[in-house]
């Protein structure tokens, strides 16, 4: 079976722009694909966290994962700080990363105008690591929103540039970036993308919002504002009509295509109406169980565990073959 590994950062939650750009197409995968999913943990430290609050949104992250669909049975579900490869092969790949392409990549330039006062090496170098986990893994295919794009170019030249020195040690990842909903955009400027760091916490759902809360965004919700105010799907002119749309379609599973029609006479109001009842109908079975999963320590426990000694295993067998190919010596 192929291999598909992606992850998400364990920080301040999951945005229904996470769940539709990634968690969606992790749901179809898992059914066909050796899957590994993962909380970058790792990754999170670049930015400042408290310890307590990391420890609960790993074990939040988890429980979503599950209450959203992945299955423990089919797909590794593991935290990435315990399976201890990936700080290992992160290092090396530091070593064939070089400072003028990790200082192209866009999200280090948003990041540390965000967080100007700890420009870490740990940010500069966080795609090096991110390189790491896709690559232990030899995934075919890396599942992932349009904003990881550079990230995976990245991954794609630093392993090429290995297996030219050494030979054939990493296959070399693609993209797997869904065709509707790679960009969820803001609620509140729809050609900005929706991101939890948002100051406007009307711009984003979480998908452990209230209901009520989900309700309230999405009524408030930017529509365009032209002379007929018509809904159909161009996100150039229609930026905000086609977010609403997208959501529509990923939370009825109908394709924009057959929705548009029902919407020929009607106002952004129904729009905003049918996508909030819709959404909220996709994301309420979703927490309960949530809260369920959430409740049961023992279970994550043997999620966590399992998860990770299945990725290790995998992990082990790259790792091993990456310090051969450098020249080290294992140890007697
Ligand atoms: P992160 O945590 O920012 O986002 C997780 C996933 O959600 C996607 N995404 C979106 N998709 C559509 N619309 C949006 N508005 C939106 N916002 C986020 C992201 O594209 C991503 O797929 N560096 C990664 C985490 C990571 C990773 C990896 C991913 C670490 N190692 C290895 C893949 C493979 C990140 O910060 O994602």
């Amino acid at each position: 079976k192929p291999v598909v590994l992606s992850g998400m950062q364990p920080t301040g939650g999951m945005t229904i722009g996470n769940y539709v750009g990634a968690i969606n197409q992790w749901l179809n995968l898992q059914e066909n694909h050796e899957s590994y999913f993962m909380l970058a943990d790792l990754h999170a430290i670049t930015v400042r966290q408290k310890p307590e609050e990391l420890r609960d949104r790993v074990l939040n992250g988890i429980a979503l994962y599950v209450a959203c669909g992945i299955d423990p049975e089919k797909a590794a579900l593991f935290v990435q700080s315990q399976v201890p490869e990936h700080a290992q092969l992160g290092w090396v790949l530091n070593c064939y990363a070089q400072m003028g392409e990790l200082n192209r990549m866009t999200q280090f330039k948003d990041k540390s105008a965000k967080h100007a006062n700890n420009i870490n090496v740990g940010l500069f170098s966080y795609p090096a690591l991110q390189a790491a986990d896709i690559l232990l893994y030899q995934a075919a295919q890396v599942p992932v929103g349009e904003d990881q794009k550079q990230h995976l170019e990245l991954t794609r030249d630093i392993a090429t540039r290995f297996n030219n020195l050494y030979g054939d040690v990493f296959k070399l990842p693609e993209p797997y970036i869904p065709e509707l909903g790679a960009r969820v955009m803001s609620l509140q400027d729809p050609l900005k993308k929706m991101s939890k760091s948002d100051d406007n916490p009307n711009a984003f759902i979480m998908m452990l919002d209230e209901p009520k809360k989900i309700e309230k965004k999405l009524k408030k919700a930017v529509t365009d504002s032209d002379e007929q105010a018509r809904i159909y799907f161009d996100r150039v002119e229609k930026p905000g009509v086609s977010n609403l749309l997208t959501l529509l379609s990923v939370a009825t599973k109908r394709a924009i295509v057959d929705l548009v029609p029902e919407y020929e006479d009607k106002m952004y109001g129904h729009l905003k109406k049918d996508t909030a009842d819709a959404v909220v109908a996709m994301i309420e079975p979703i927490q309960s169980r949530f809260k369920e999963i959430r409740e049961d320590q023992s279970r994550l426990d043997e999620i966590m565990r399992s998860g990770a000694e299945k990725a290790s295993t995998r992990a082990q067998i790259t790792l091993n073959a990456v310090y051969d190919a450098v020249g080290f010596i294992p140890r007697p």
